[in-house]
């Protein structure tokens, strides 16, 4: 009998436990031919295990890194320390990481040490602009350079990593795993045995007889300036509409905190909560009438949904939503905030042109066609 191959899946935020959630199960699932373990950085901490609790995993290995208030110098330092020993005792053929953050970056880099294969969770996104995301667009550079296997999830992204001469057979177009995320989510709320308190309570929040305008934000180069715009934009929507109701998860960060509990506290038709689970923050999704953000993840899915997607950055490197009329760039300009929200609330063509269901990140099929390629792949790494 052939050997197992043994996976390692590393991950730390909220964003990249719901992309690697669906690929966890599906690697488990071949279990005669796989021996797969998880390791969390714990990069993110209460916003992780919300997400671990929903898909029902319990990882191997928890480093526990979350510190508040951390840097990128001891975060970086911390995690790559940490999976030493790990990579050492375990000896993975395959490491897996996703995306673009602190821990992907650090991941792949410990990995590459250790002479594994990397395998790339949602390669090839970039701006091409090294300060935007900060430190994203650099962060998945790196990890573009140590990779095996580059996991793009669209044409674009694959087009941006042949634009930096790696190999086209070592990348594998697969779409974006946050559609089987969302695909596994929707079925399991819409099974009648399950019961989440949290959709209940927020049943008591939700006005039904307003337009619910959802928010999120969290973007390092946001920090400072940009959050006081965001919220003196806010404040405006909320008192130029009475009709509408803003319900703004405040992402935990105590520089997203601060200036939201600040200037938008007290404000009737404005409700700040503490972040959502991902079922019920799907479920706010589908009844929203606008969302304004400046997250990855939500660009991905808000097309699916056909919601309407008002982007508070500069630049996106997700294209394709913008291209097909879900997502507008408004940056965190107060005025532009307040304008393009002011024309999708008013001009009816505007809203139905933005508000189109389509599929440009995924079938729902991603993590499948992952696991077949690794499944097809004959070499292990410490042979
Ligand atoms: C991180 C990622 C970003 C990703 C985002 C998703 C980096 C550099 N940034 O940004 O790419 O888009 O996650 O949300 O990798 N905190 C808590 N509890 C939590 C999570 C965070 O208290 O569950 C607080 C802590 O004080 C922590 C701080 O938020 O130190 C910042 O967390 P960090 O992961 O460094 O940055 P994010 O802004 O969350
Ligand atoms: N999300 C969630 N609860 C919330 C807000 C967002 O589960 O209160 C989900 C959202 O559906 C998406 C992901 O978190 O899948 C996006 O995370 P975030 O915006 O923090 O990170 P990014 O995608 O920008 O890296």
């Amino acid at each position: 009998m052939n050997q197992k191959k043994k996976n390692l899946i590393v991950f730390g935020t909220r964003p990249e436990a719901i992309k690697m959630a669906p690929l966890v199960k599906a690697l488990q699932e071949k279990s005669d031919n796989f021996i797969t373990k998880v390791c969390i950085t714990a990069q993110h901490r209460e916003m992780l295990d919300q997400v671990l609790d929903f898909f029902e995993i319990d990882p191997d290995y928890d480093l526990n890194l979350m510190k508040p208030n951390q840097n990128l110098y001891t975060l970086t330092a911390d995690i790559i320390t940490e999976l030493k020993p790990i990579l050492e005792d375990f000896q993975p053929d395959y490491v897996y990481v996703h995306g673009d953050t602190t821990t992907s970056m650090s991941a792949s880099i410990a990995a590459f040490y250790s002479g594994a294969k990397i395998c790339h969770v949602e390669a090839g996104l970039r701006t091409f602009n090294k300060l935007s995301p900060f430190p994203e667009e650099i962060n998945r550079s790196i990890v573009g350079r140590v990779t095996d296997f580059h996991f793009a999830p669209t044409a674009s992204s694959k087009a941006n990593l042949l634009k930096e001469n790696v190999p086209e057979d070592g990348i594998i177009i697969t779409g974006n795993t946050v559609i089987d995320a969302l695909n596994f989510s929707t079925k399991k709320v819409n099974d009648s045995e399950f019961v989440d308190d949290e959709i209940e309570q927020l049943k008591s929040i939700v006005d039904s007889s307003k337009k619910l305008i959802l928010v999120t934000g969290h973007r390092r180069e946001n920090h400072g300036q940009g959050f006081i715009n965001i919220c003196e934009a806010l404040k405006e929507i909320a008192i130029i509409n009475p009709d509408c109701d803003i319900i703004y998860p405040v992402h935990l960060n105590p520089n997203v905190q601060k200036p939201v509990y600040e200037l938008l506290s007290g404000i009737e038709n404005i409700k700040l909560i503490q972040p959502l689970s991902y079922p019920s923050f799907v479920w706010l999704m589908n009844l929203s009438y606008i969302i304004i953000t400046d997250s990855g993840g939500i660009q991905e899915e808000a097309p699916s949904l056909g919601k309407p997607v008002l982007v508070m950055r500069d630049t996106t490197e997700r294209p394709e939503a913008v291209e097909t009329g879900t997502v507008i760039l408004v940056g965190t300009d107060k005025n532009s905030i307040v304008d393009e929200t002011q024309k999708l609330l008013n001009d009816t063509n505007a809203y139905t042109q933005m508000s189109k269901l389509h599929n440009p990140y995924g079938d729902g099929f991603a993590c499948e066609r992952i696991v077949n390629h690794i499944l097809n792949t004959k070499n292990l790494a410490h042979q």
